[in-house]
């Protein structure tokens, strides 16, 4: 798949079939994702695999409660995921088999672009793989609490960025039709 059609046809996929993925597919997209430019070439991202499925039951459990109790803003937008986070059998990794976790420290300024053009970079090789991802916003709120840290073993002063899930697509999600730009041009 070349670079165009990728960037085209990646959808956020949120139905997994249950066949794992490999490890070294996983080192692959790894691979694809340090791959991203990163500032003063610090390459300072770290990335946690996490394929436990009781571990990923828990987060999603936990990331859920706390959402519910601490964070109306993040939720304030959807509605719909409001009406989901209340429902005690959704999960919010869509029962994916692997969850990556890109972080890295939370002193640098430029934590949150390095983290996320590695994000996108992964996002992008999983889909020319044949593979689904989905940036899991839910789950950072309670990853970078204390015992989400301790949960995923990152050190203390990490910032986790991206939550990105990854498996076999059971089906194709319909195209998300995307809005105008706003463009200002300036000089000719
Ligand atoms: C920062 C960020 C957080 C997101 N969080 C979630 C999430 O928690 N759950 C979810 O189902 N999708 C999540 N998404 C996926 C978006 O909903 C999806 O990318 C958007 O609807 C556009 O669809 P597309 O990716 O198929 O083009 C997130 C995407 C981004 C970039």
């Amino acid at each position: 798949m070349d670079l165009r059609e990728a960037i085209y046809t990646r959808r956020a996929v949120r139905e997994f079939t249950a066949e794992p993925v490999d490890e070294k597919t996983l080192r692959q997209l790894i691979d694809a994702a340090i791959q991203a430019p990163s500032a003063v070439n610090q390459q300072p991202w770290s990335f946690c695999v996490v394929r436990d499925r009781a571990l990923l039951a828990r987060i999603s459990r936990e990331a859920r409660a706390l959402l519910l109790k601490a964070a109306p803003a993040v939720l304030a937008p959807s509605p719909r995921f409001q009406e989901l986070l209340r429902n005690p059998d959704f999960d919010i990794f869509y029962h994916a088999p692997a969850l990556i976790v890109i972080s890295s420290v939370a002193e640098s300024p430029w934590t949150v672009e390095n983290c996320s053009l590695a994000a996108e970079n992964l996002m992008l090789a999983a889909r020319a793989a044949g593979l689904g991802t989905c940036w899991i916003g839910l789950a950072q709120l309670w990853i970078a609490t204390a015992a989400g840290k301790a949960a995923l073993n990152l050190p203390a002063n990490y910032l986790p960025v991206a939550p990105i899930i990854v498996g076999h697509p059971k089906s194709e999600p319909q195209p998300v039709p995307r809005k105008e730009p706003e463009i200002r041009w300036i000089g000719a």
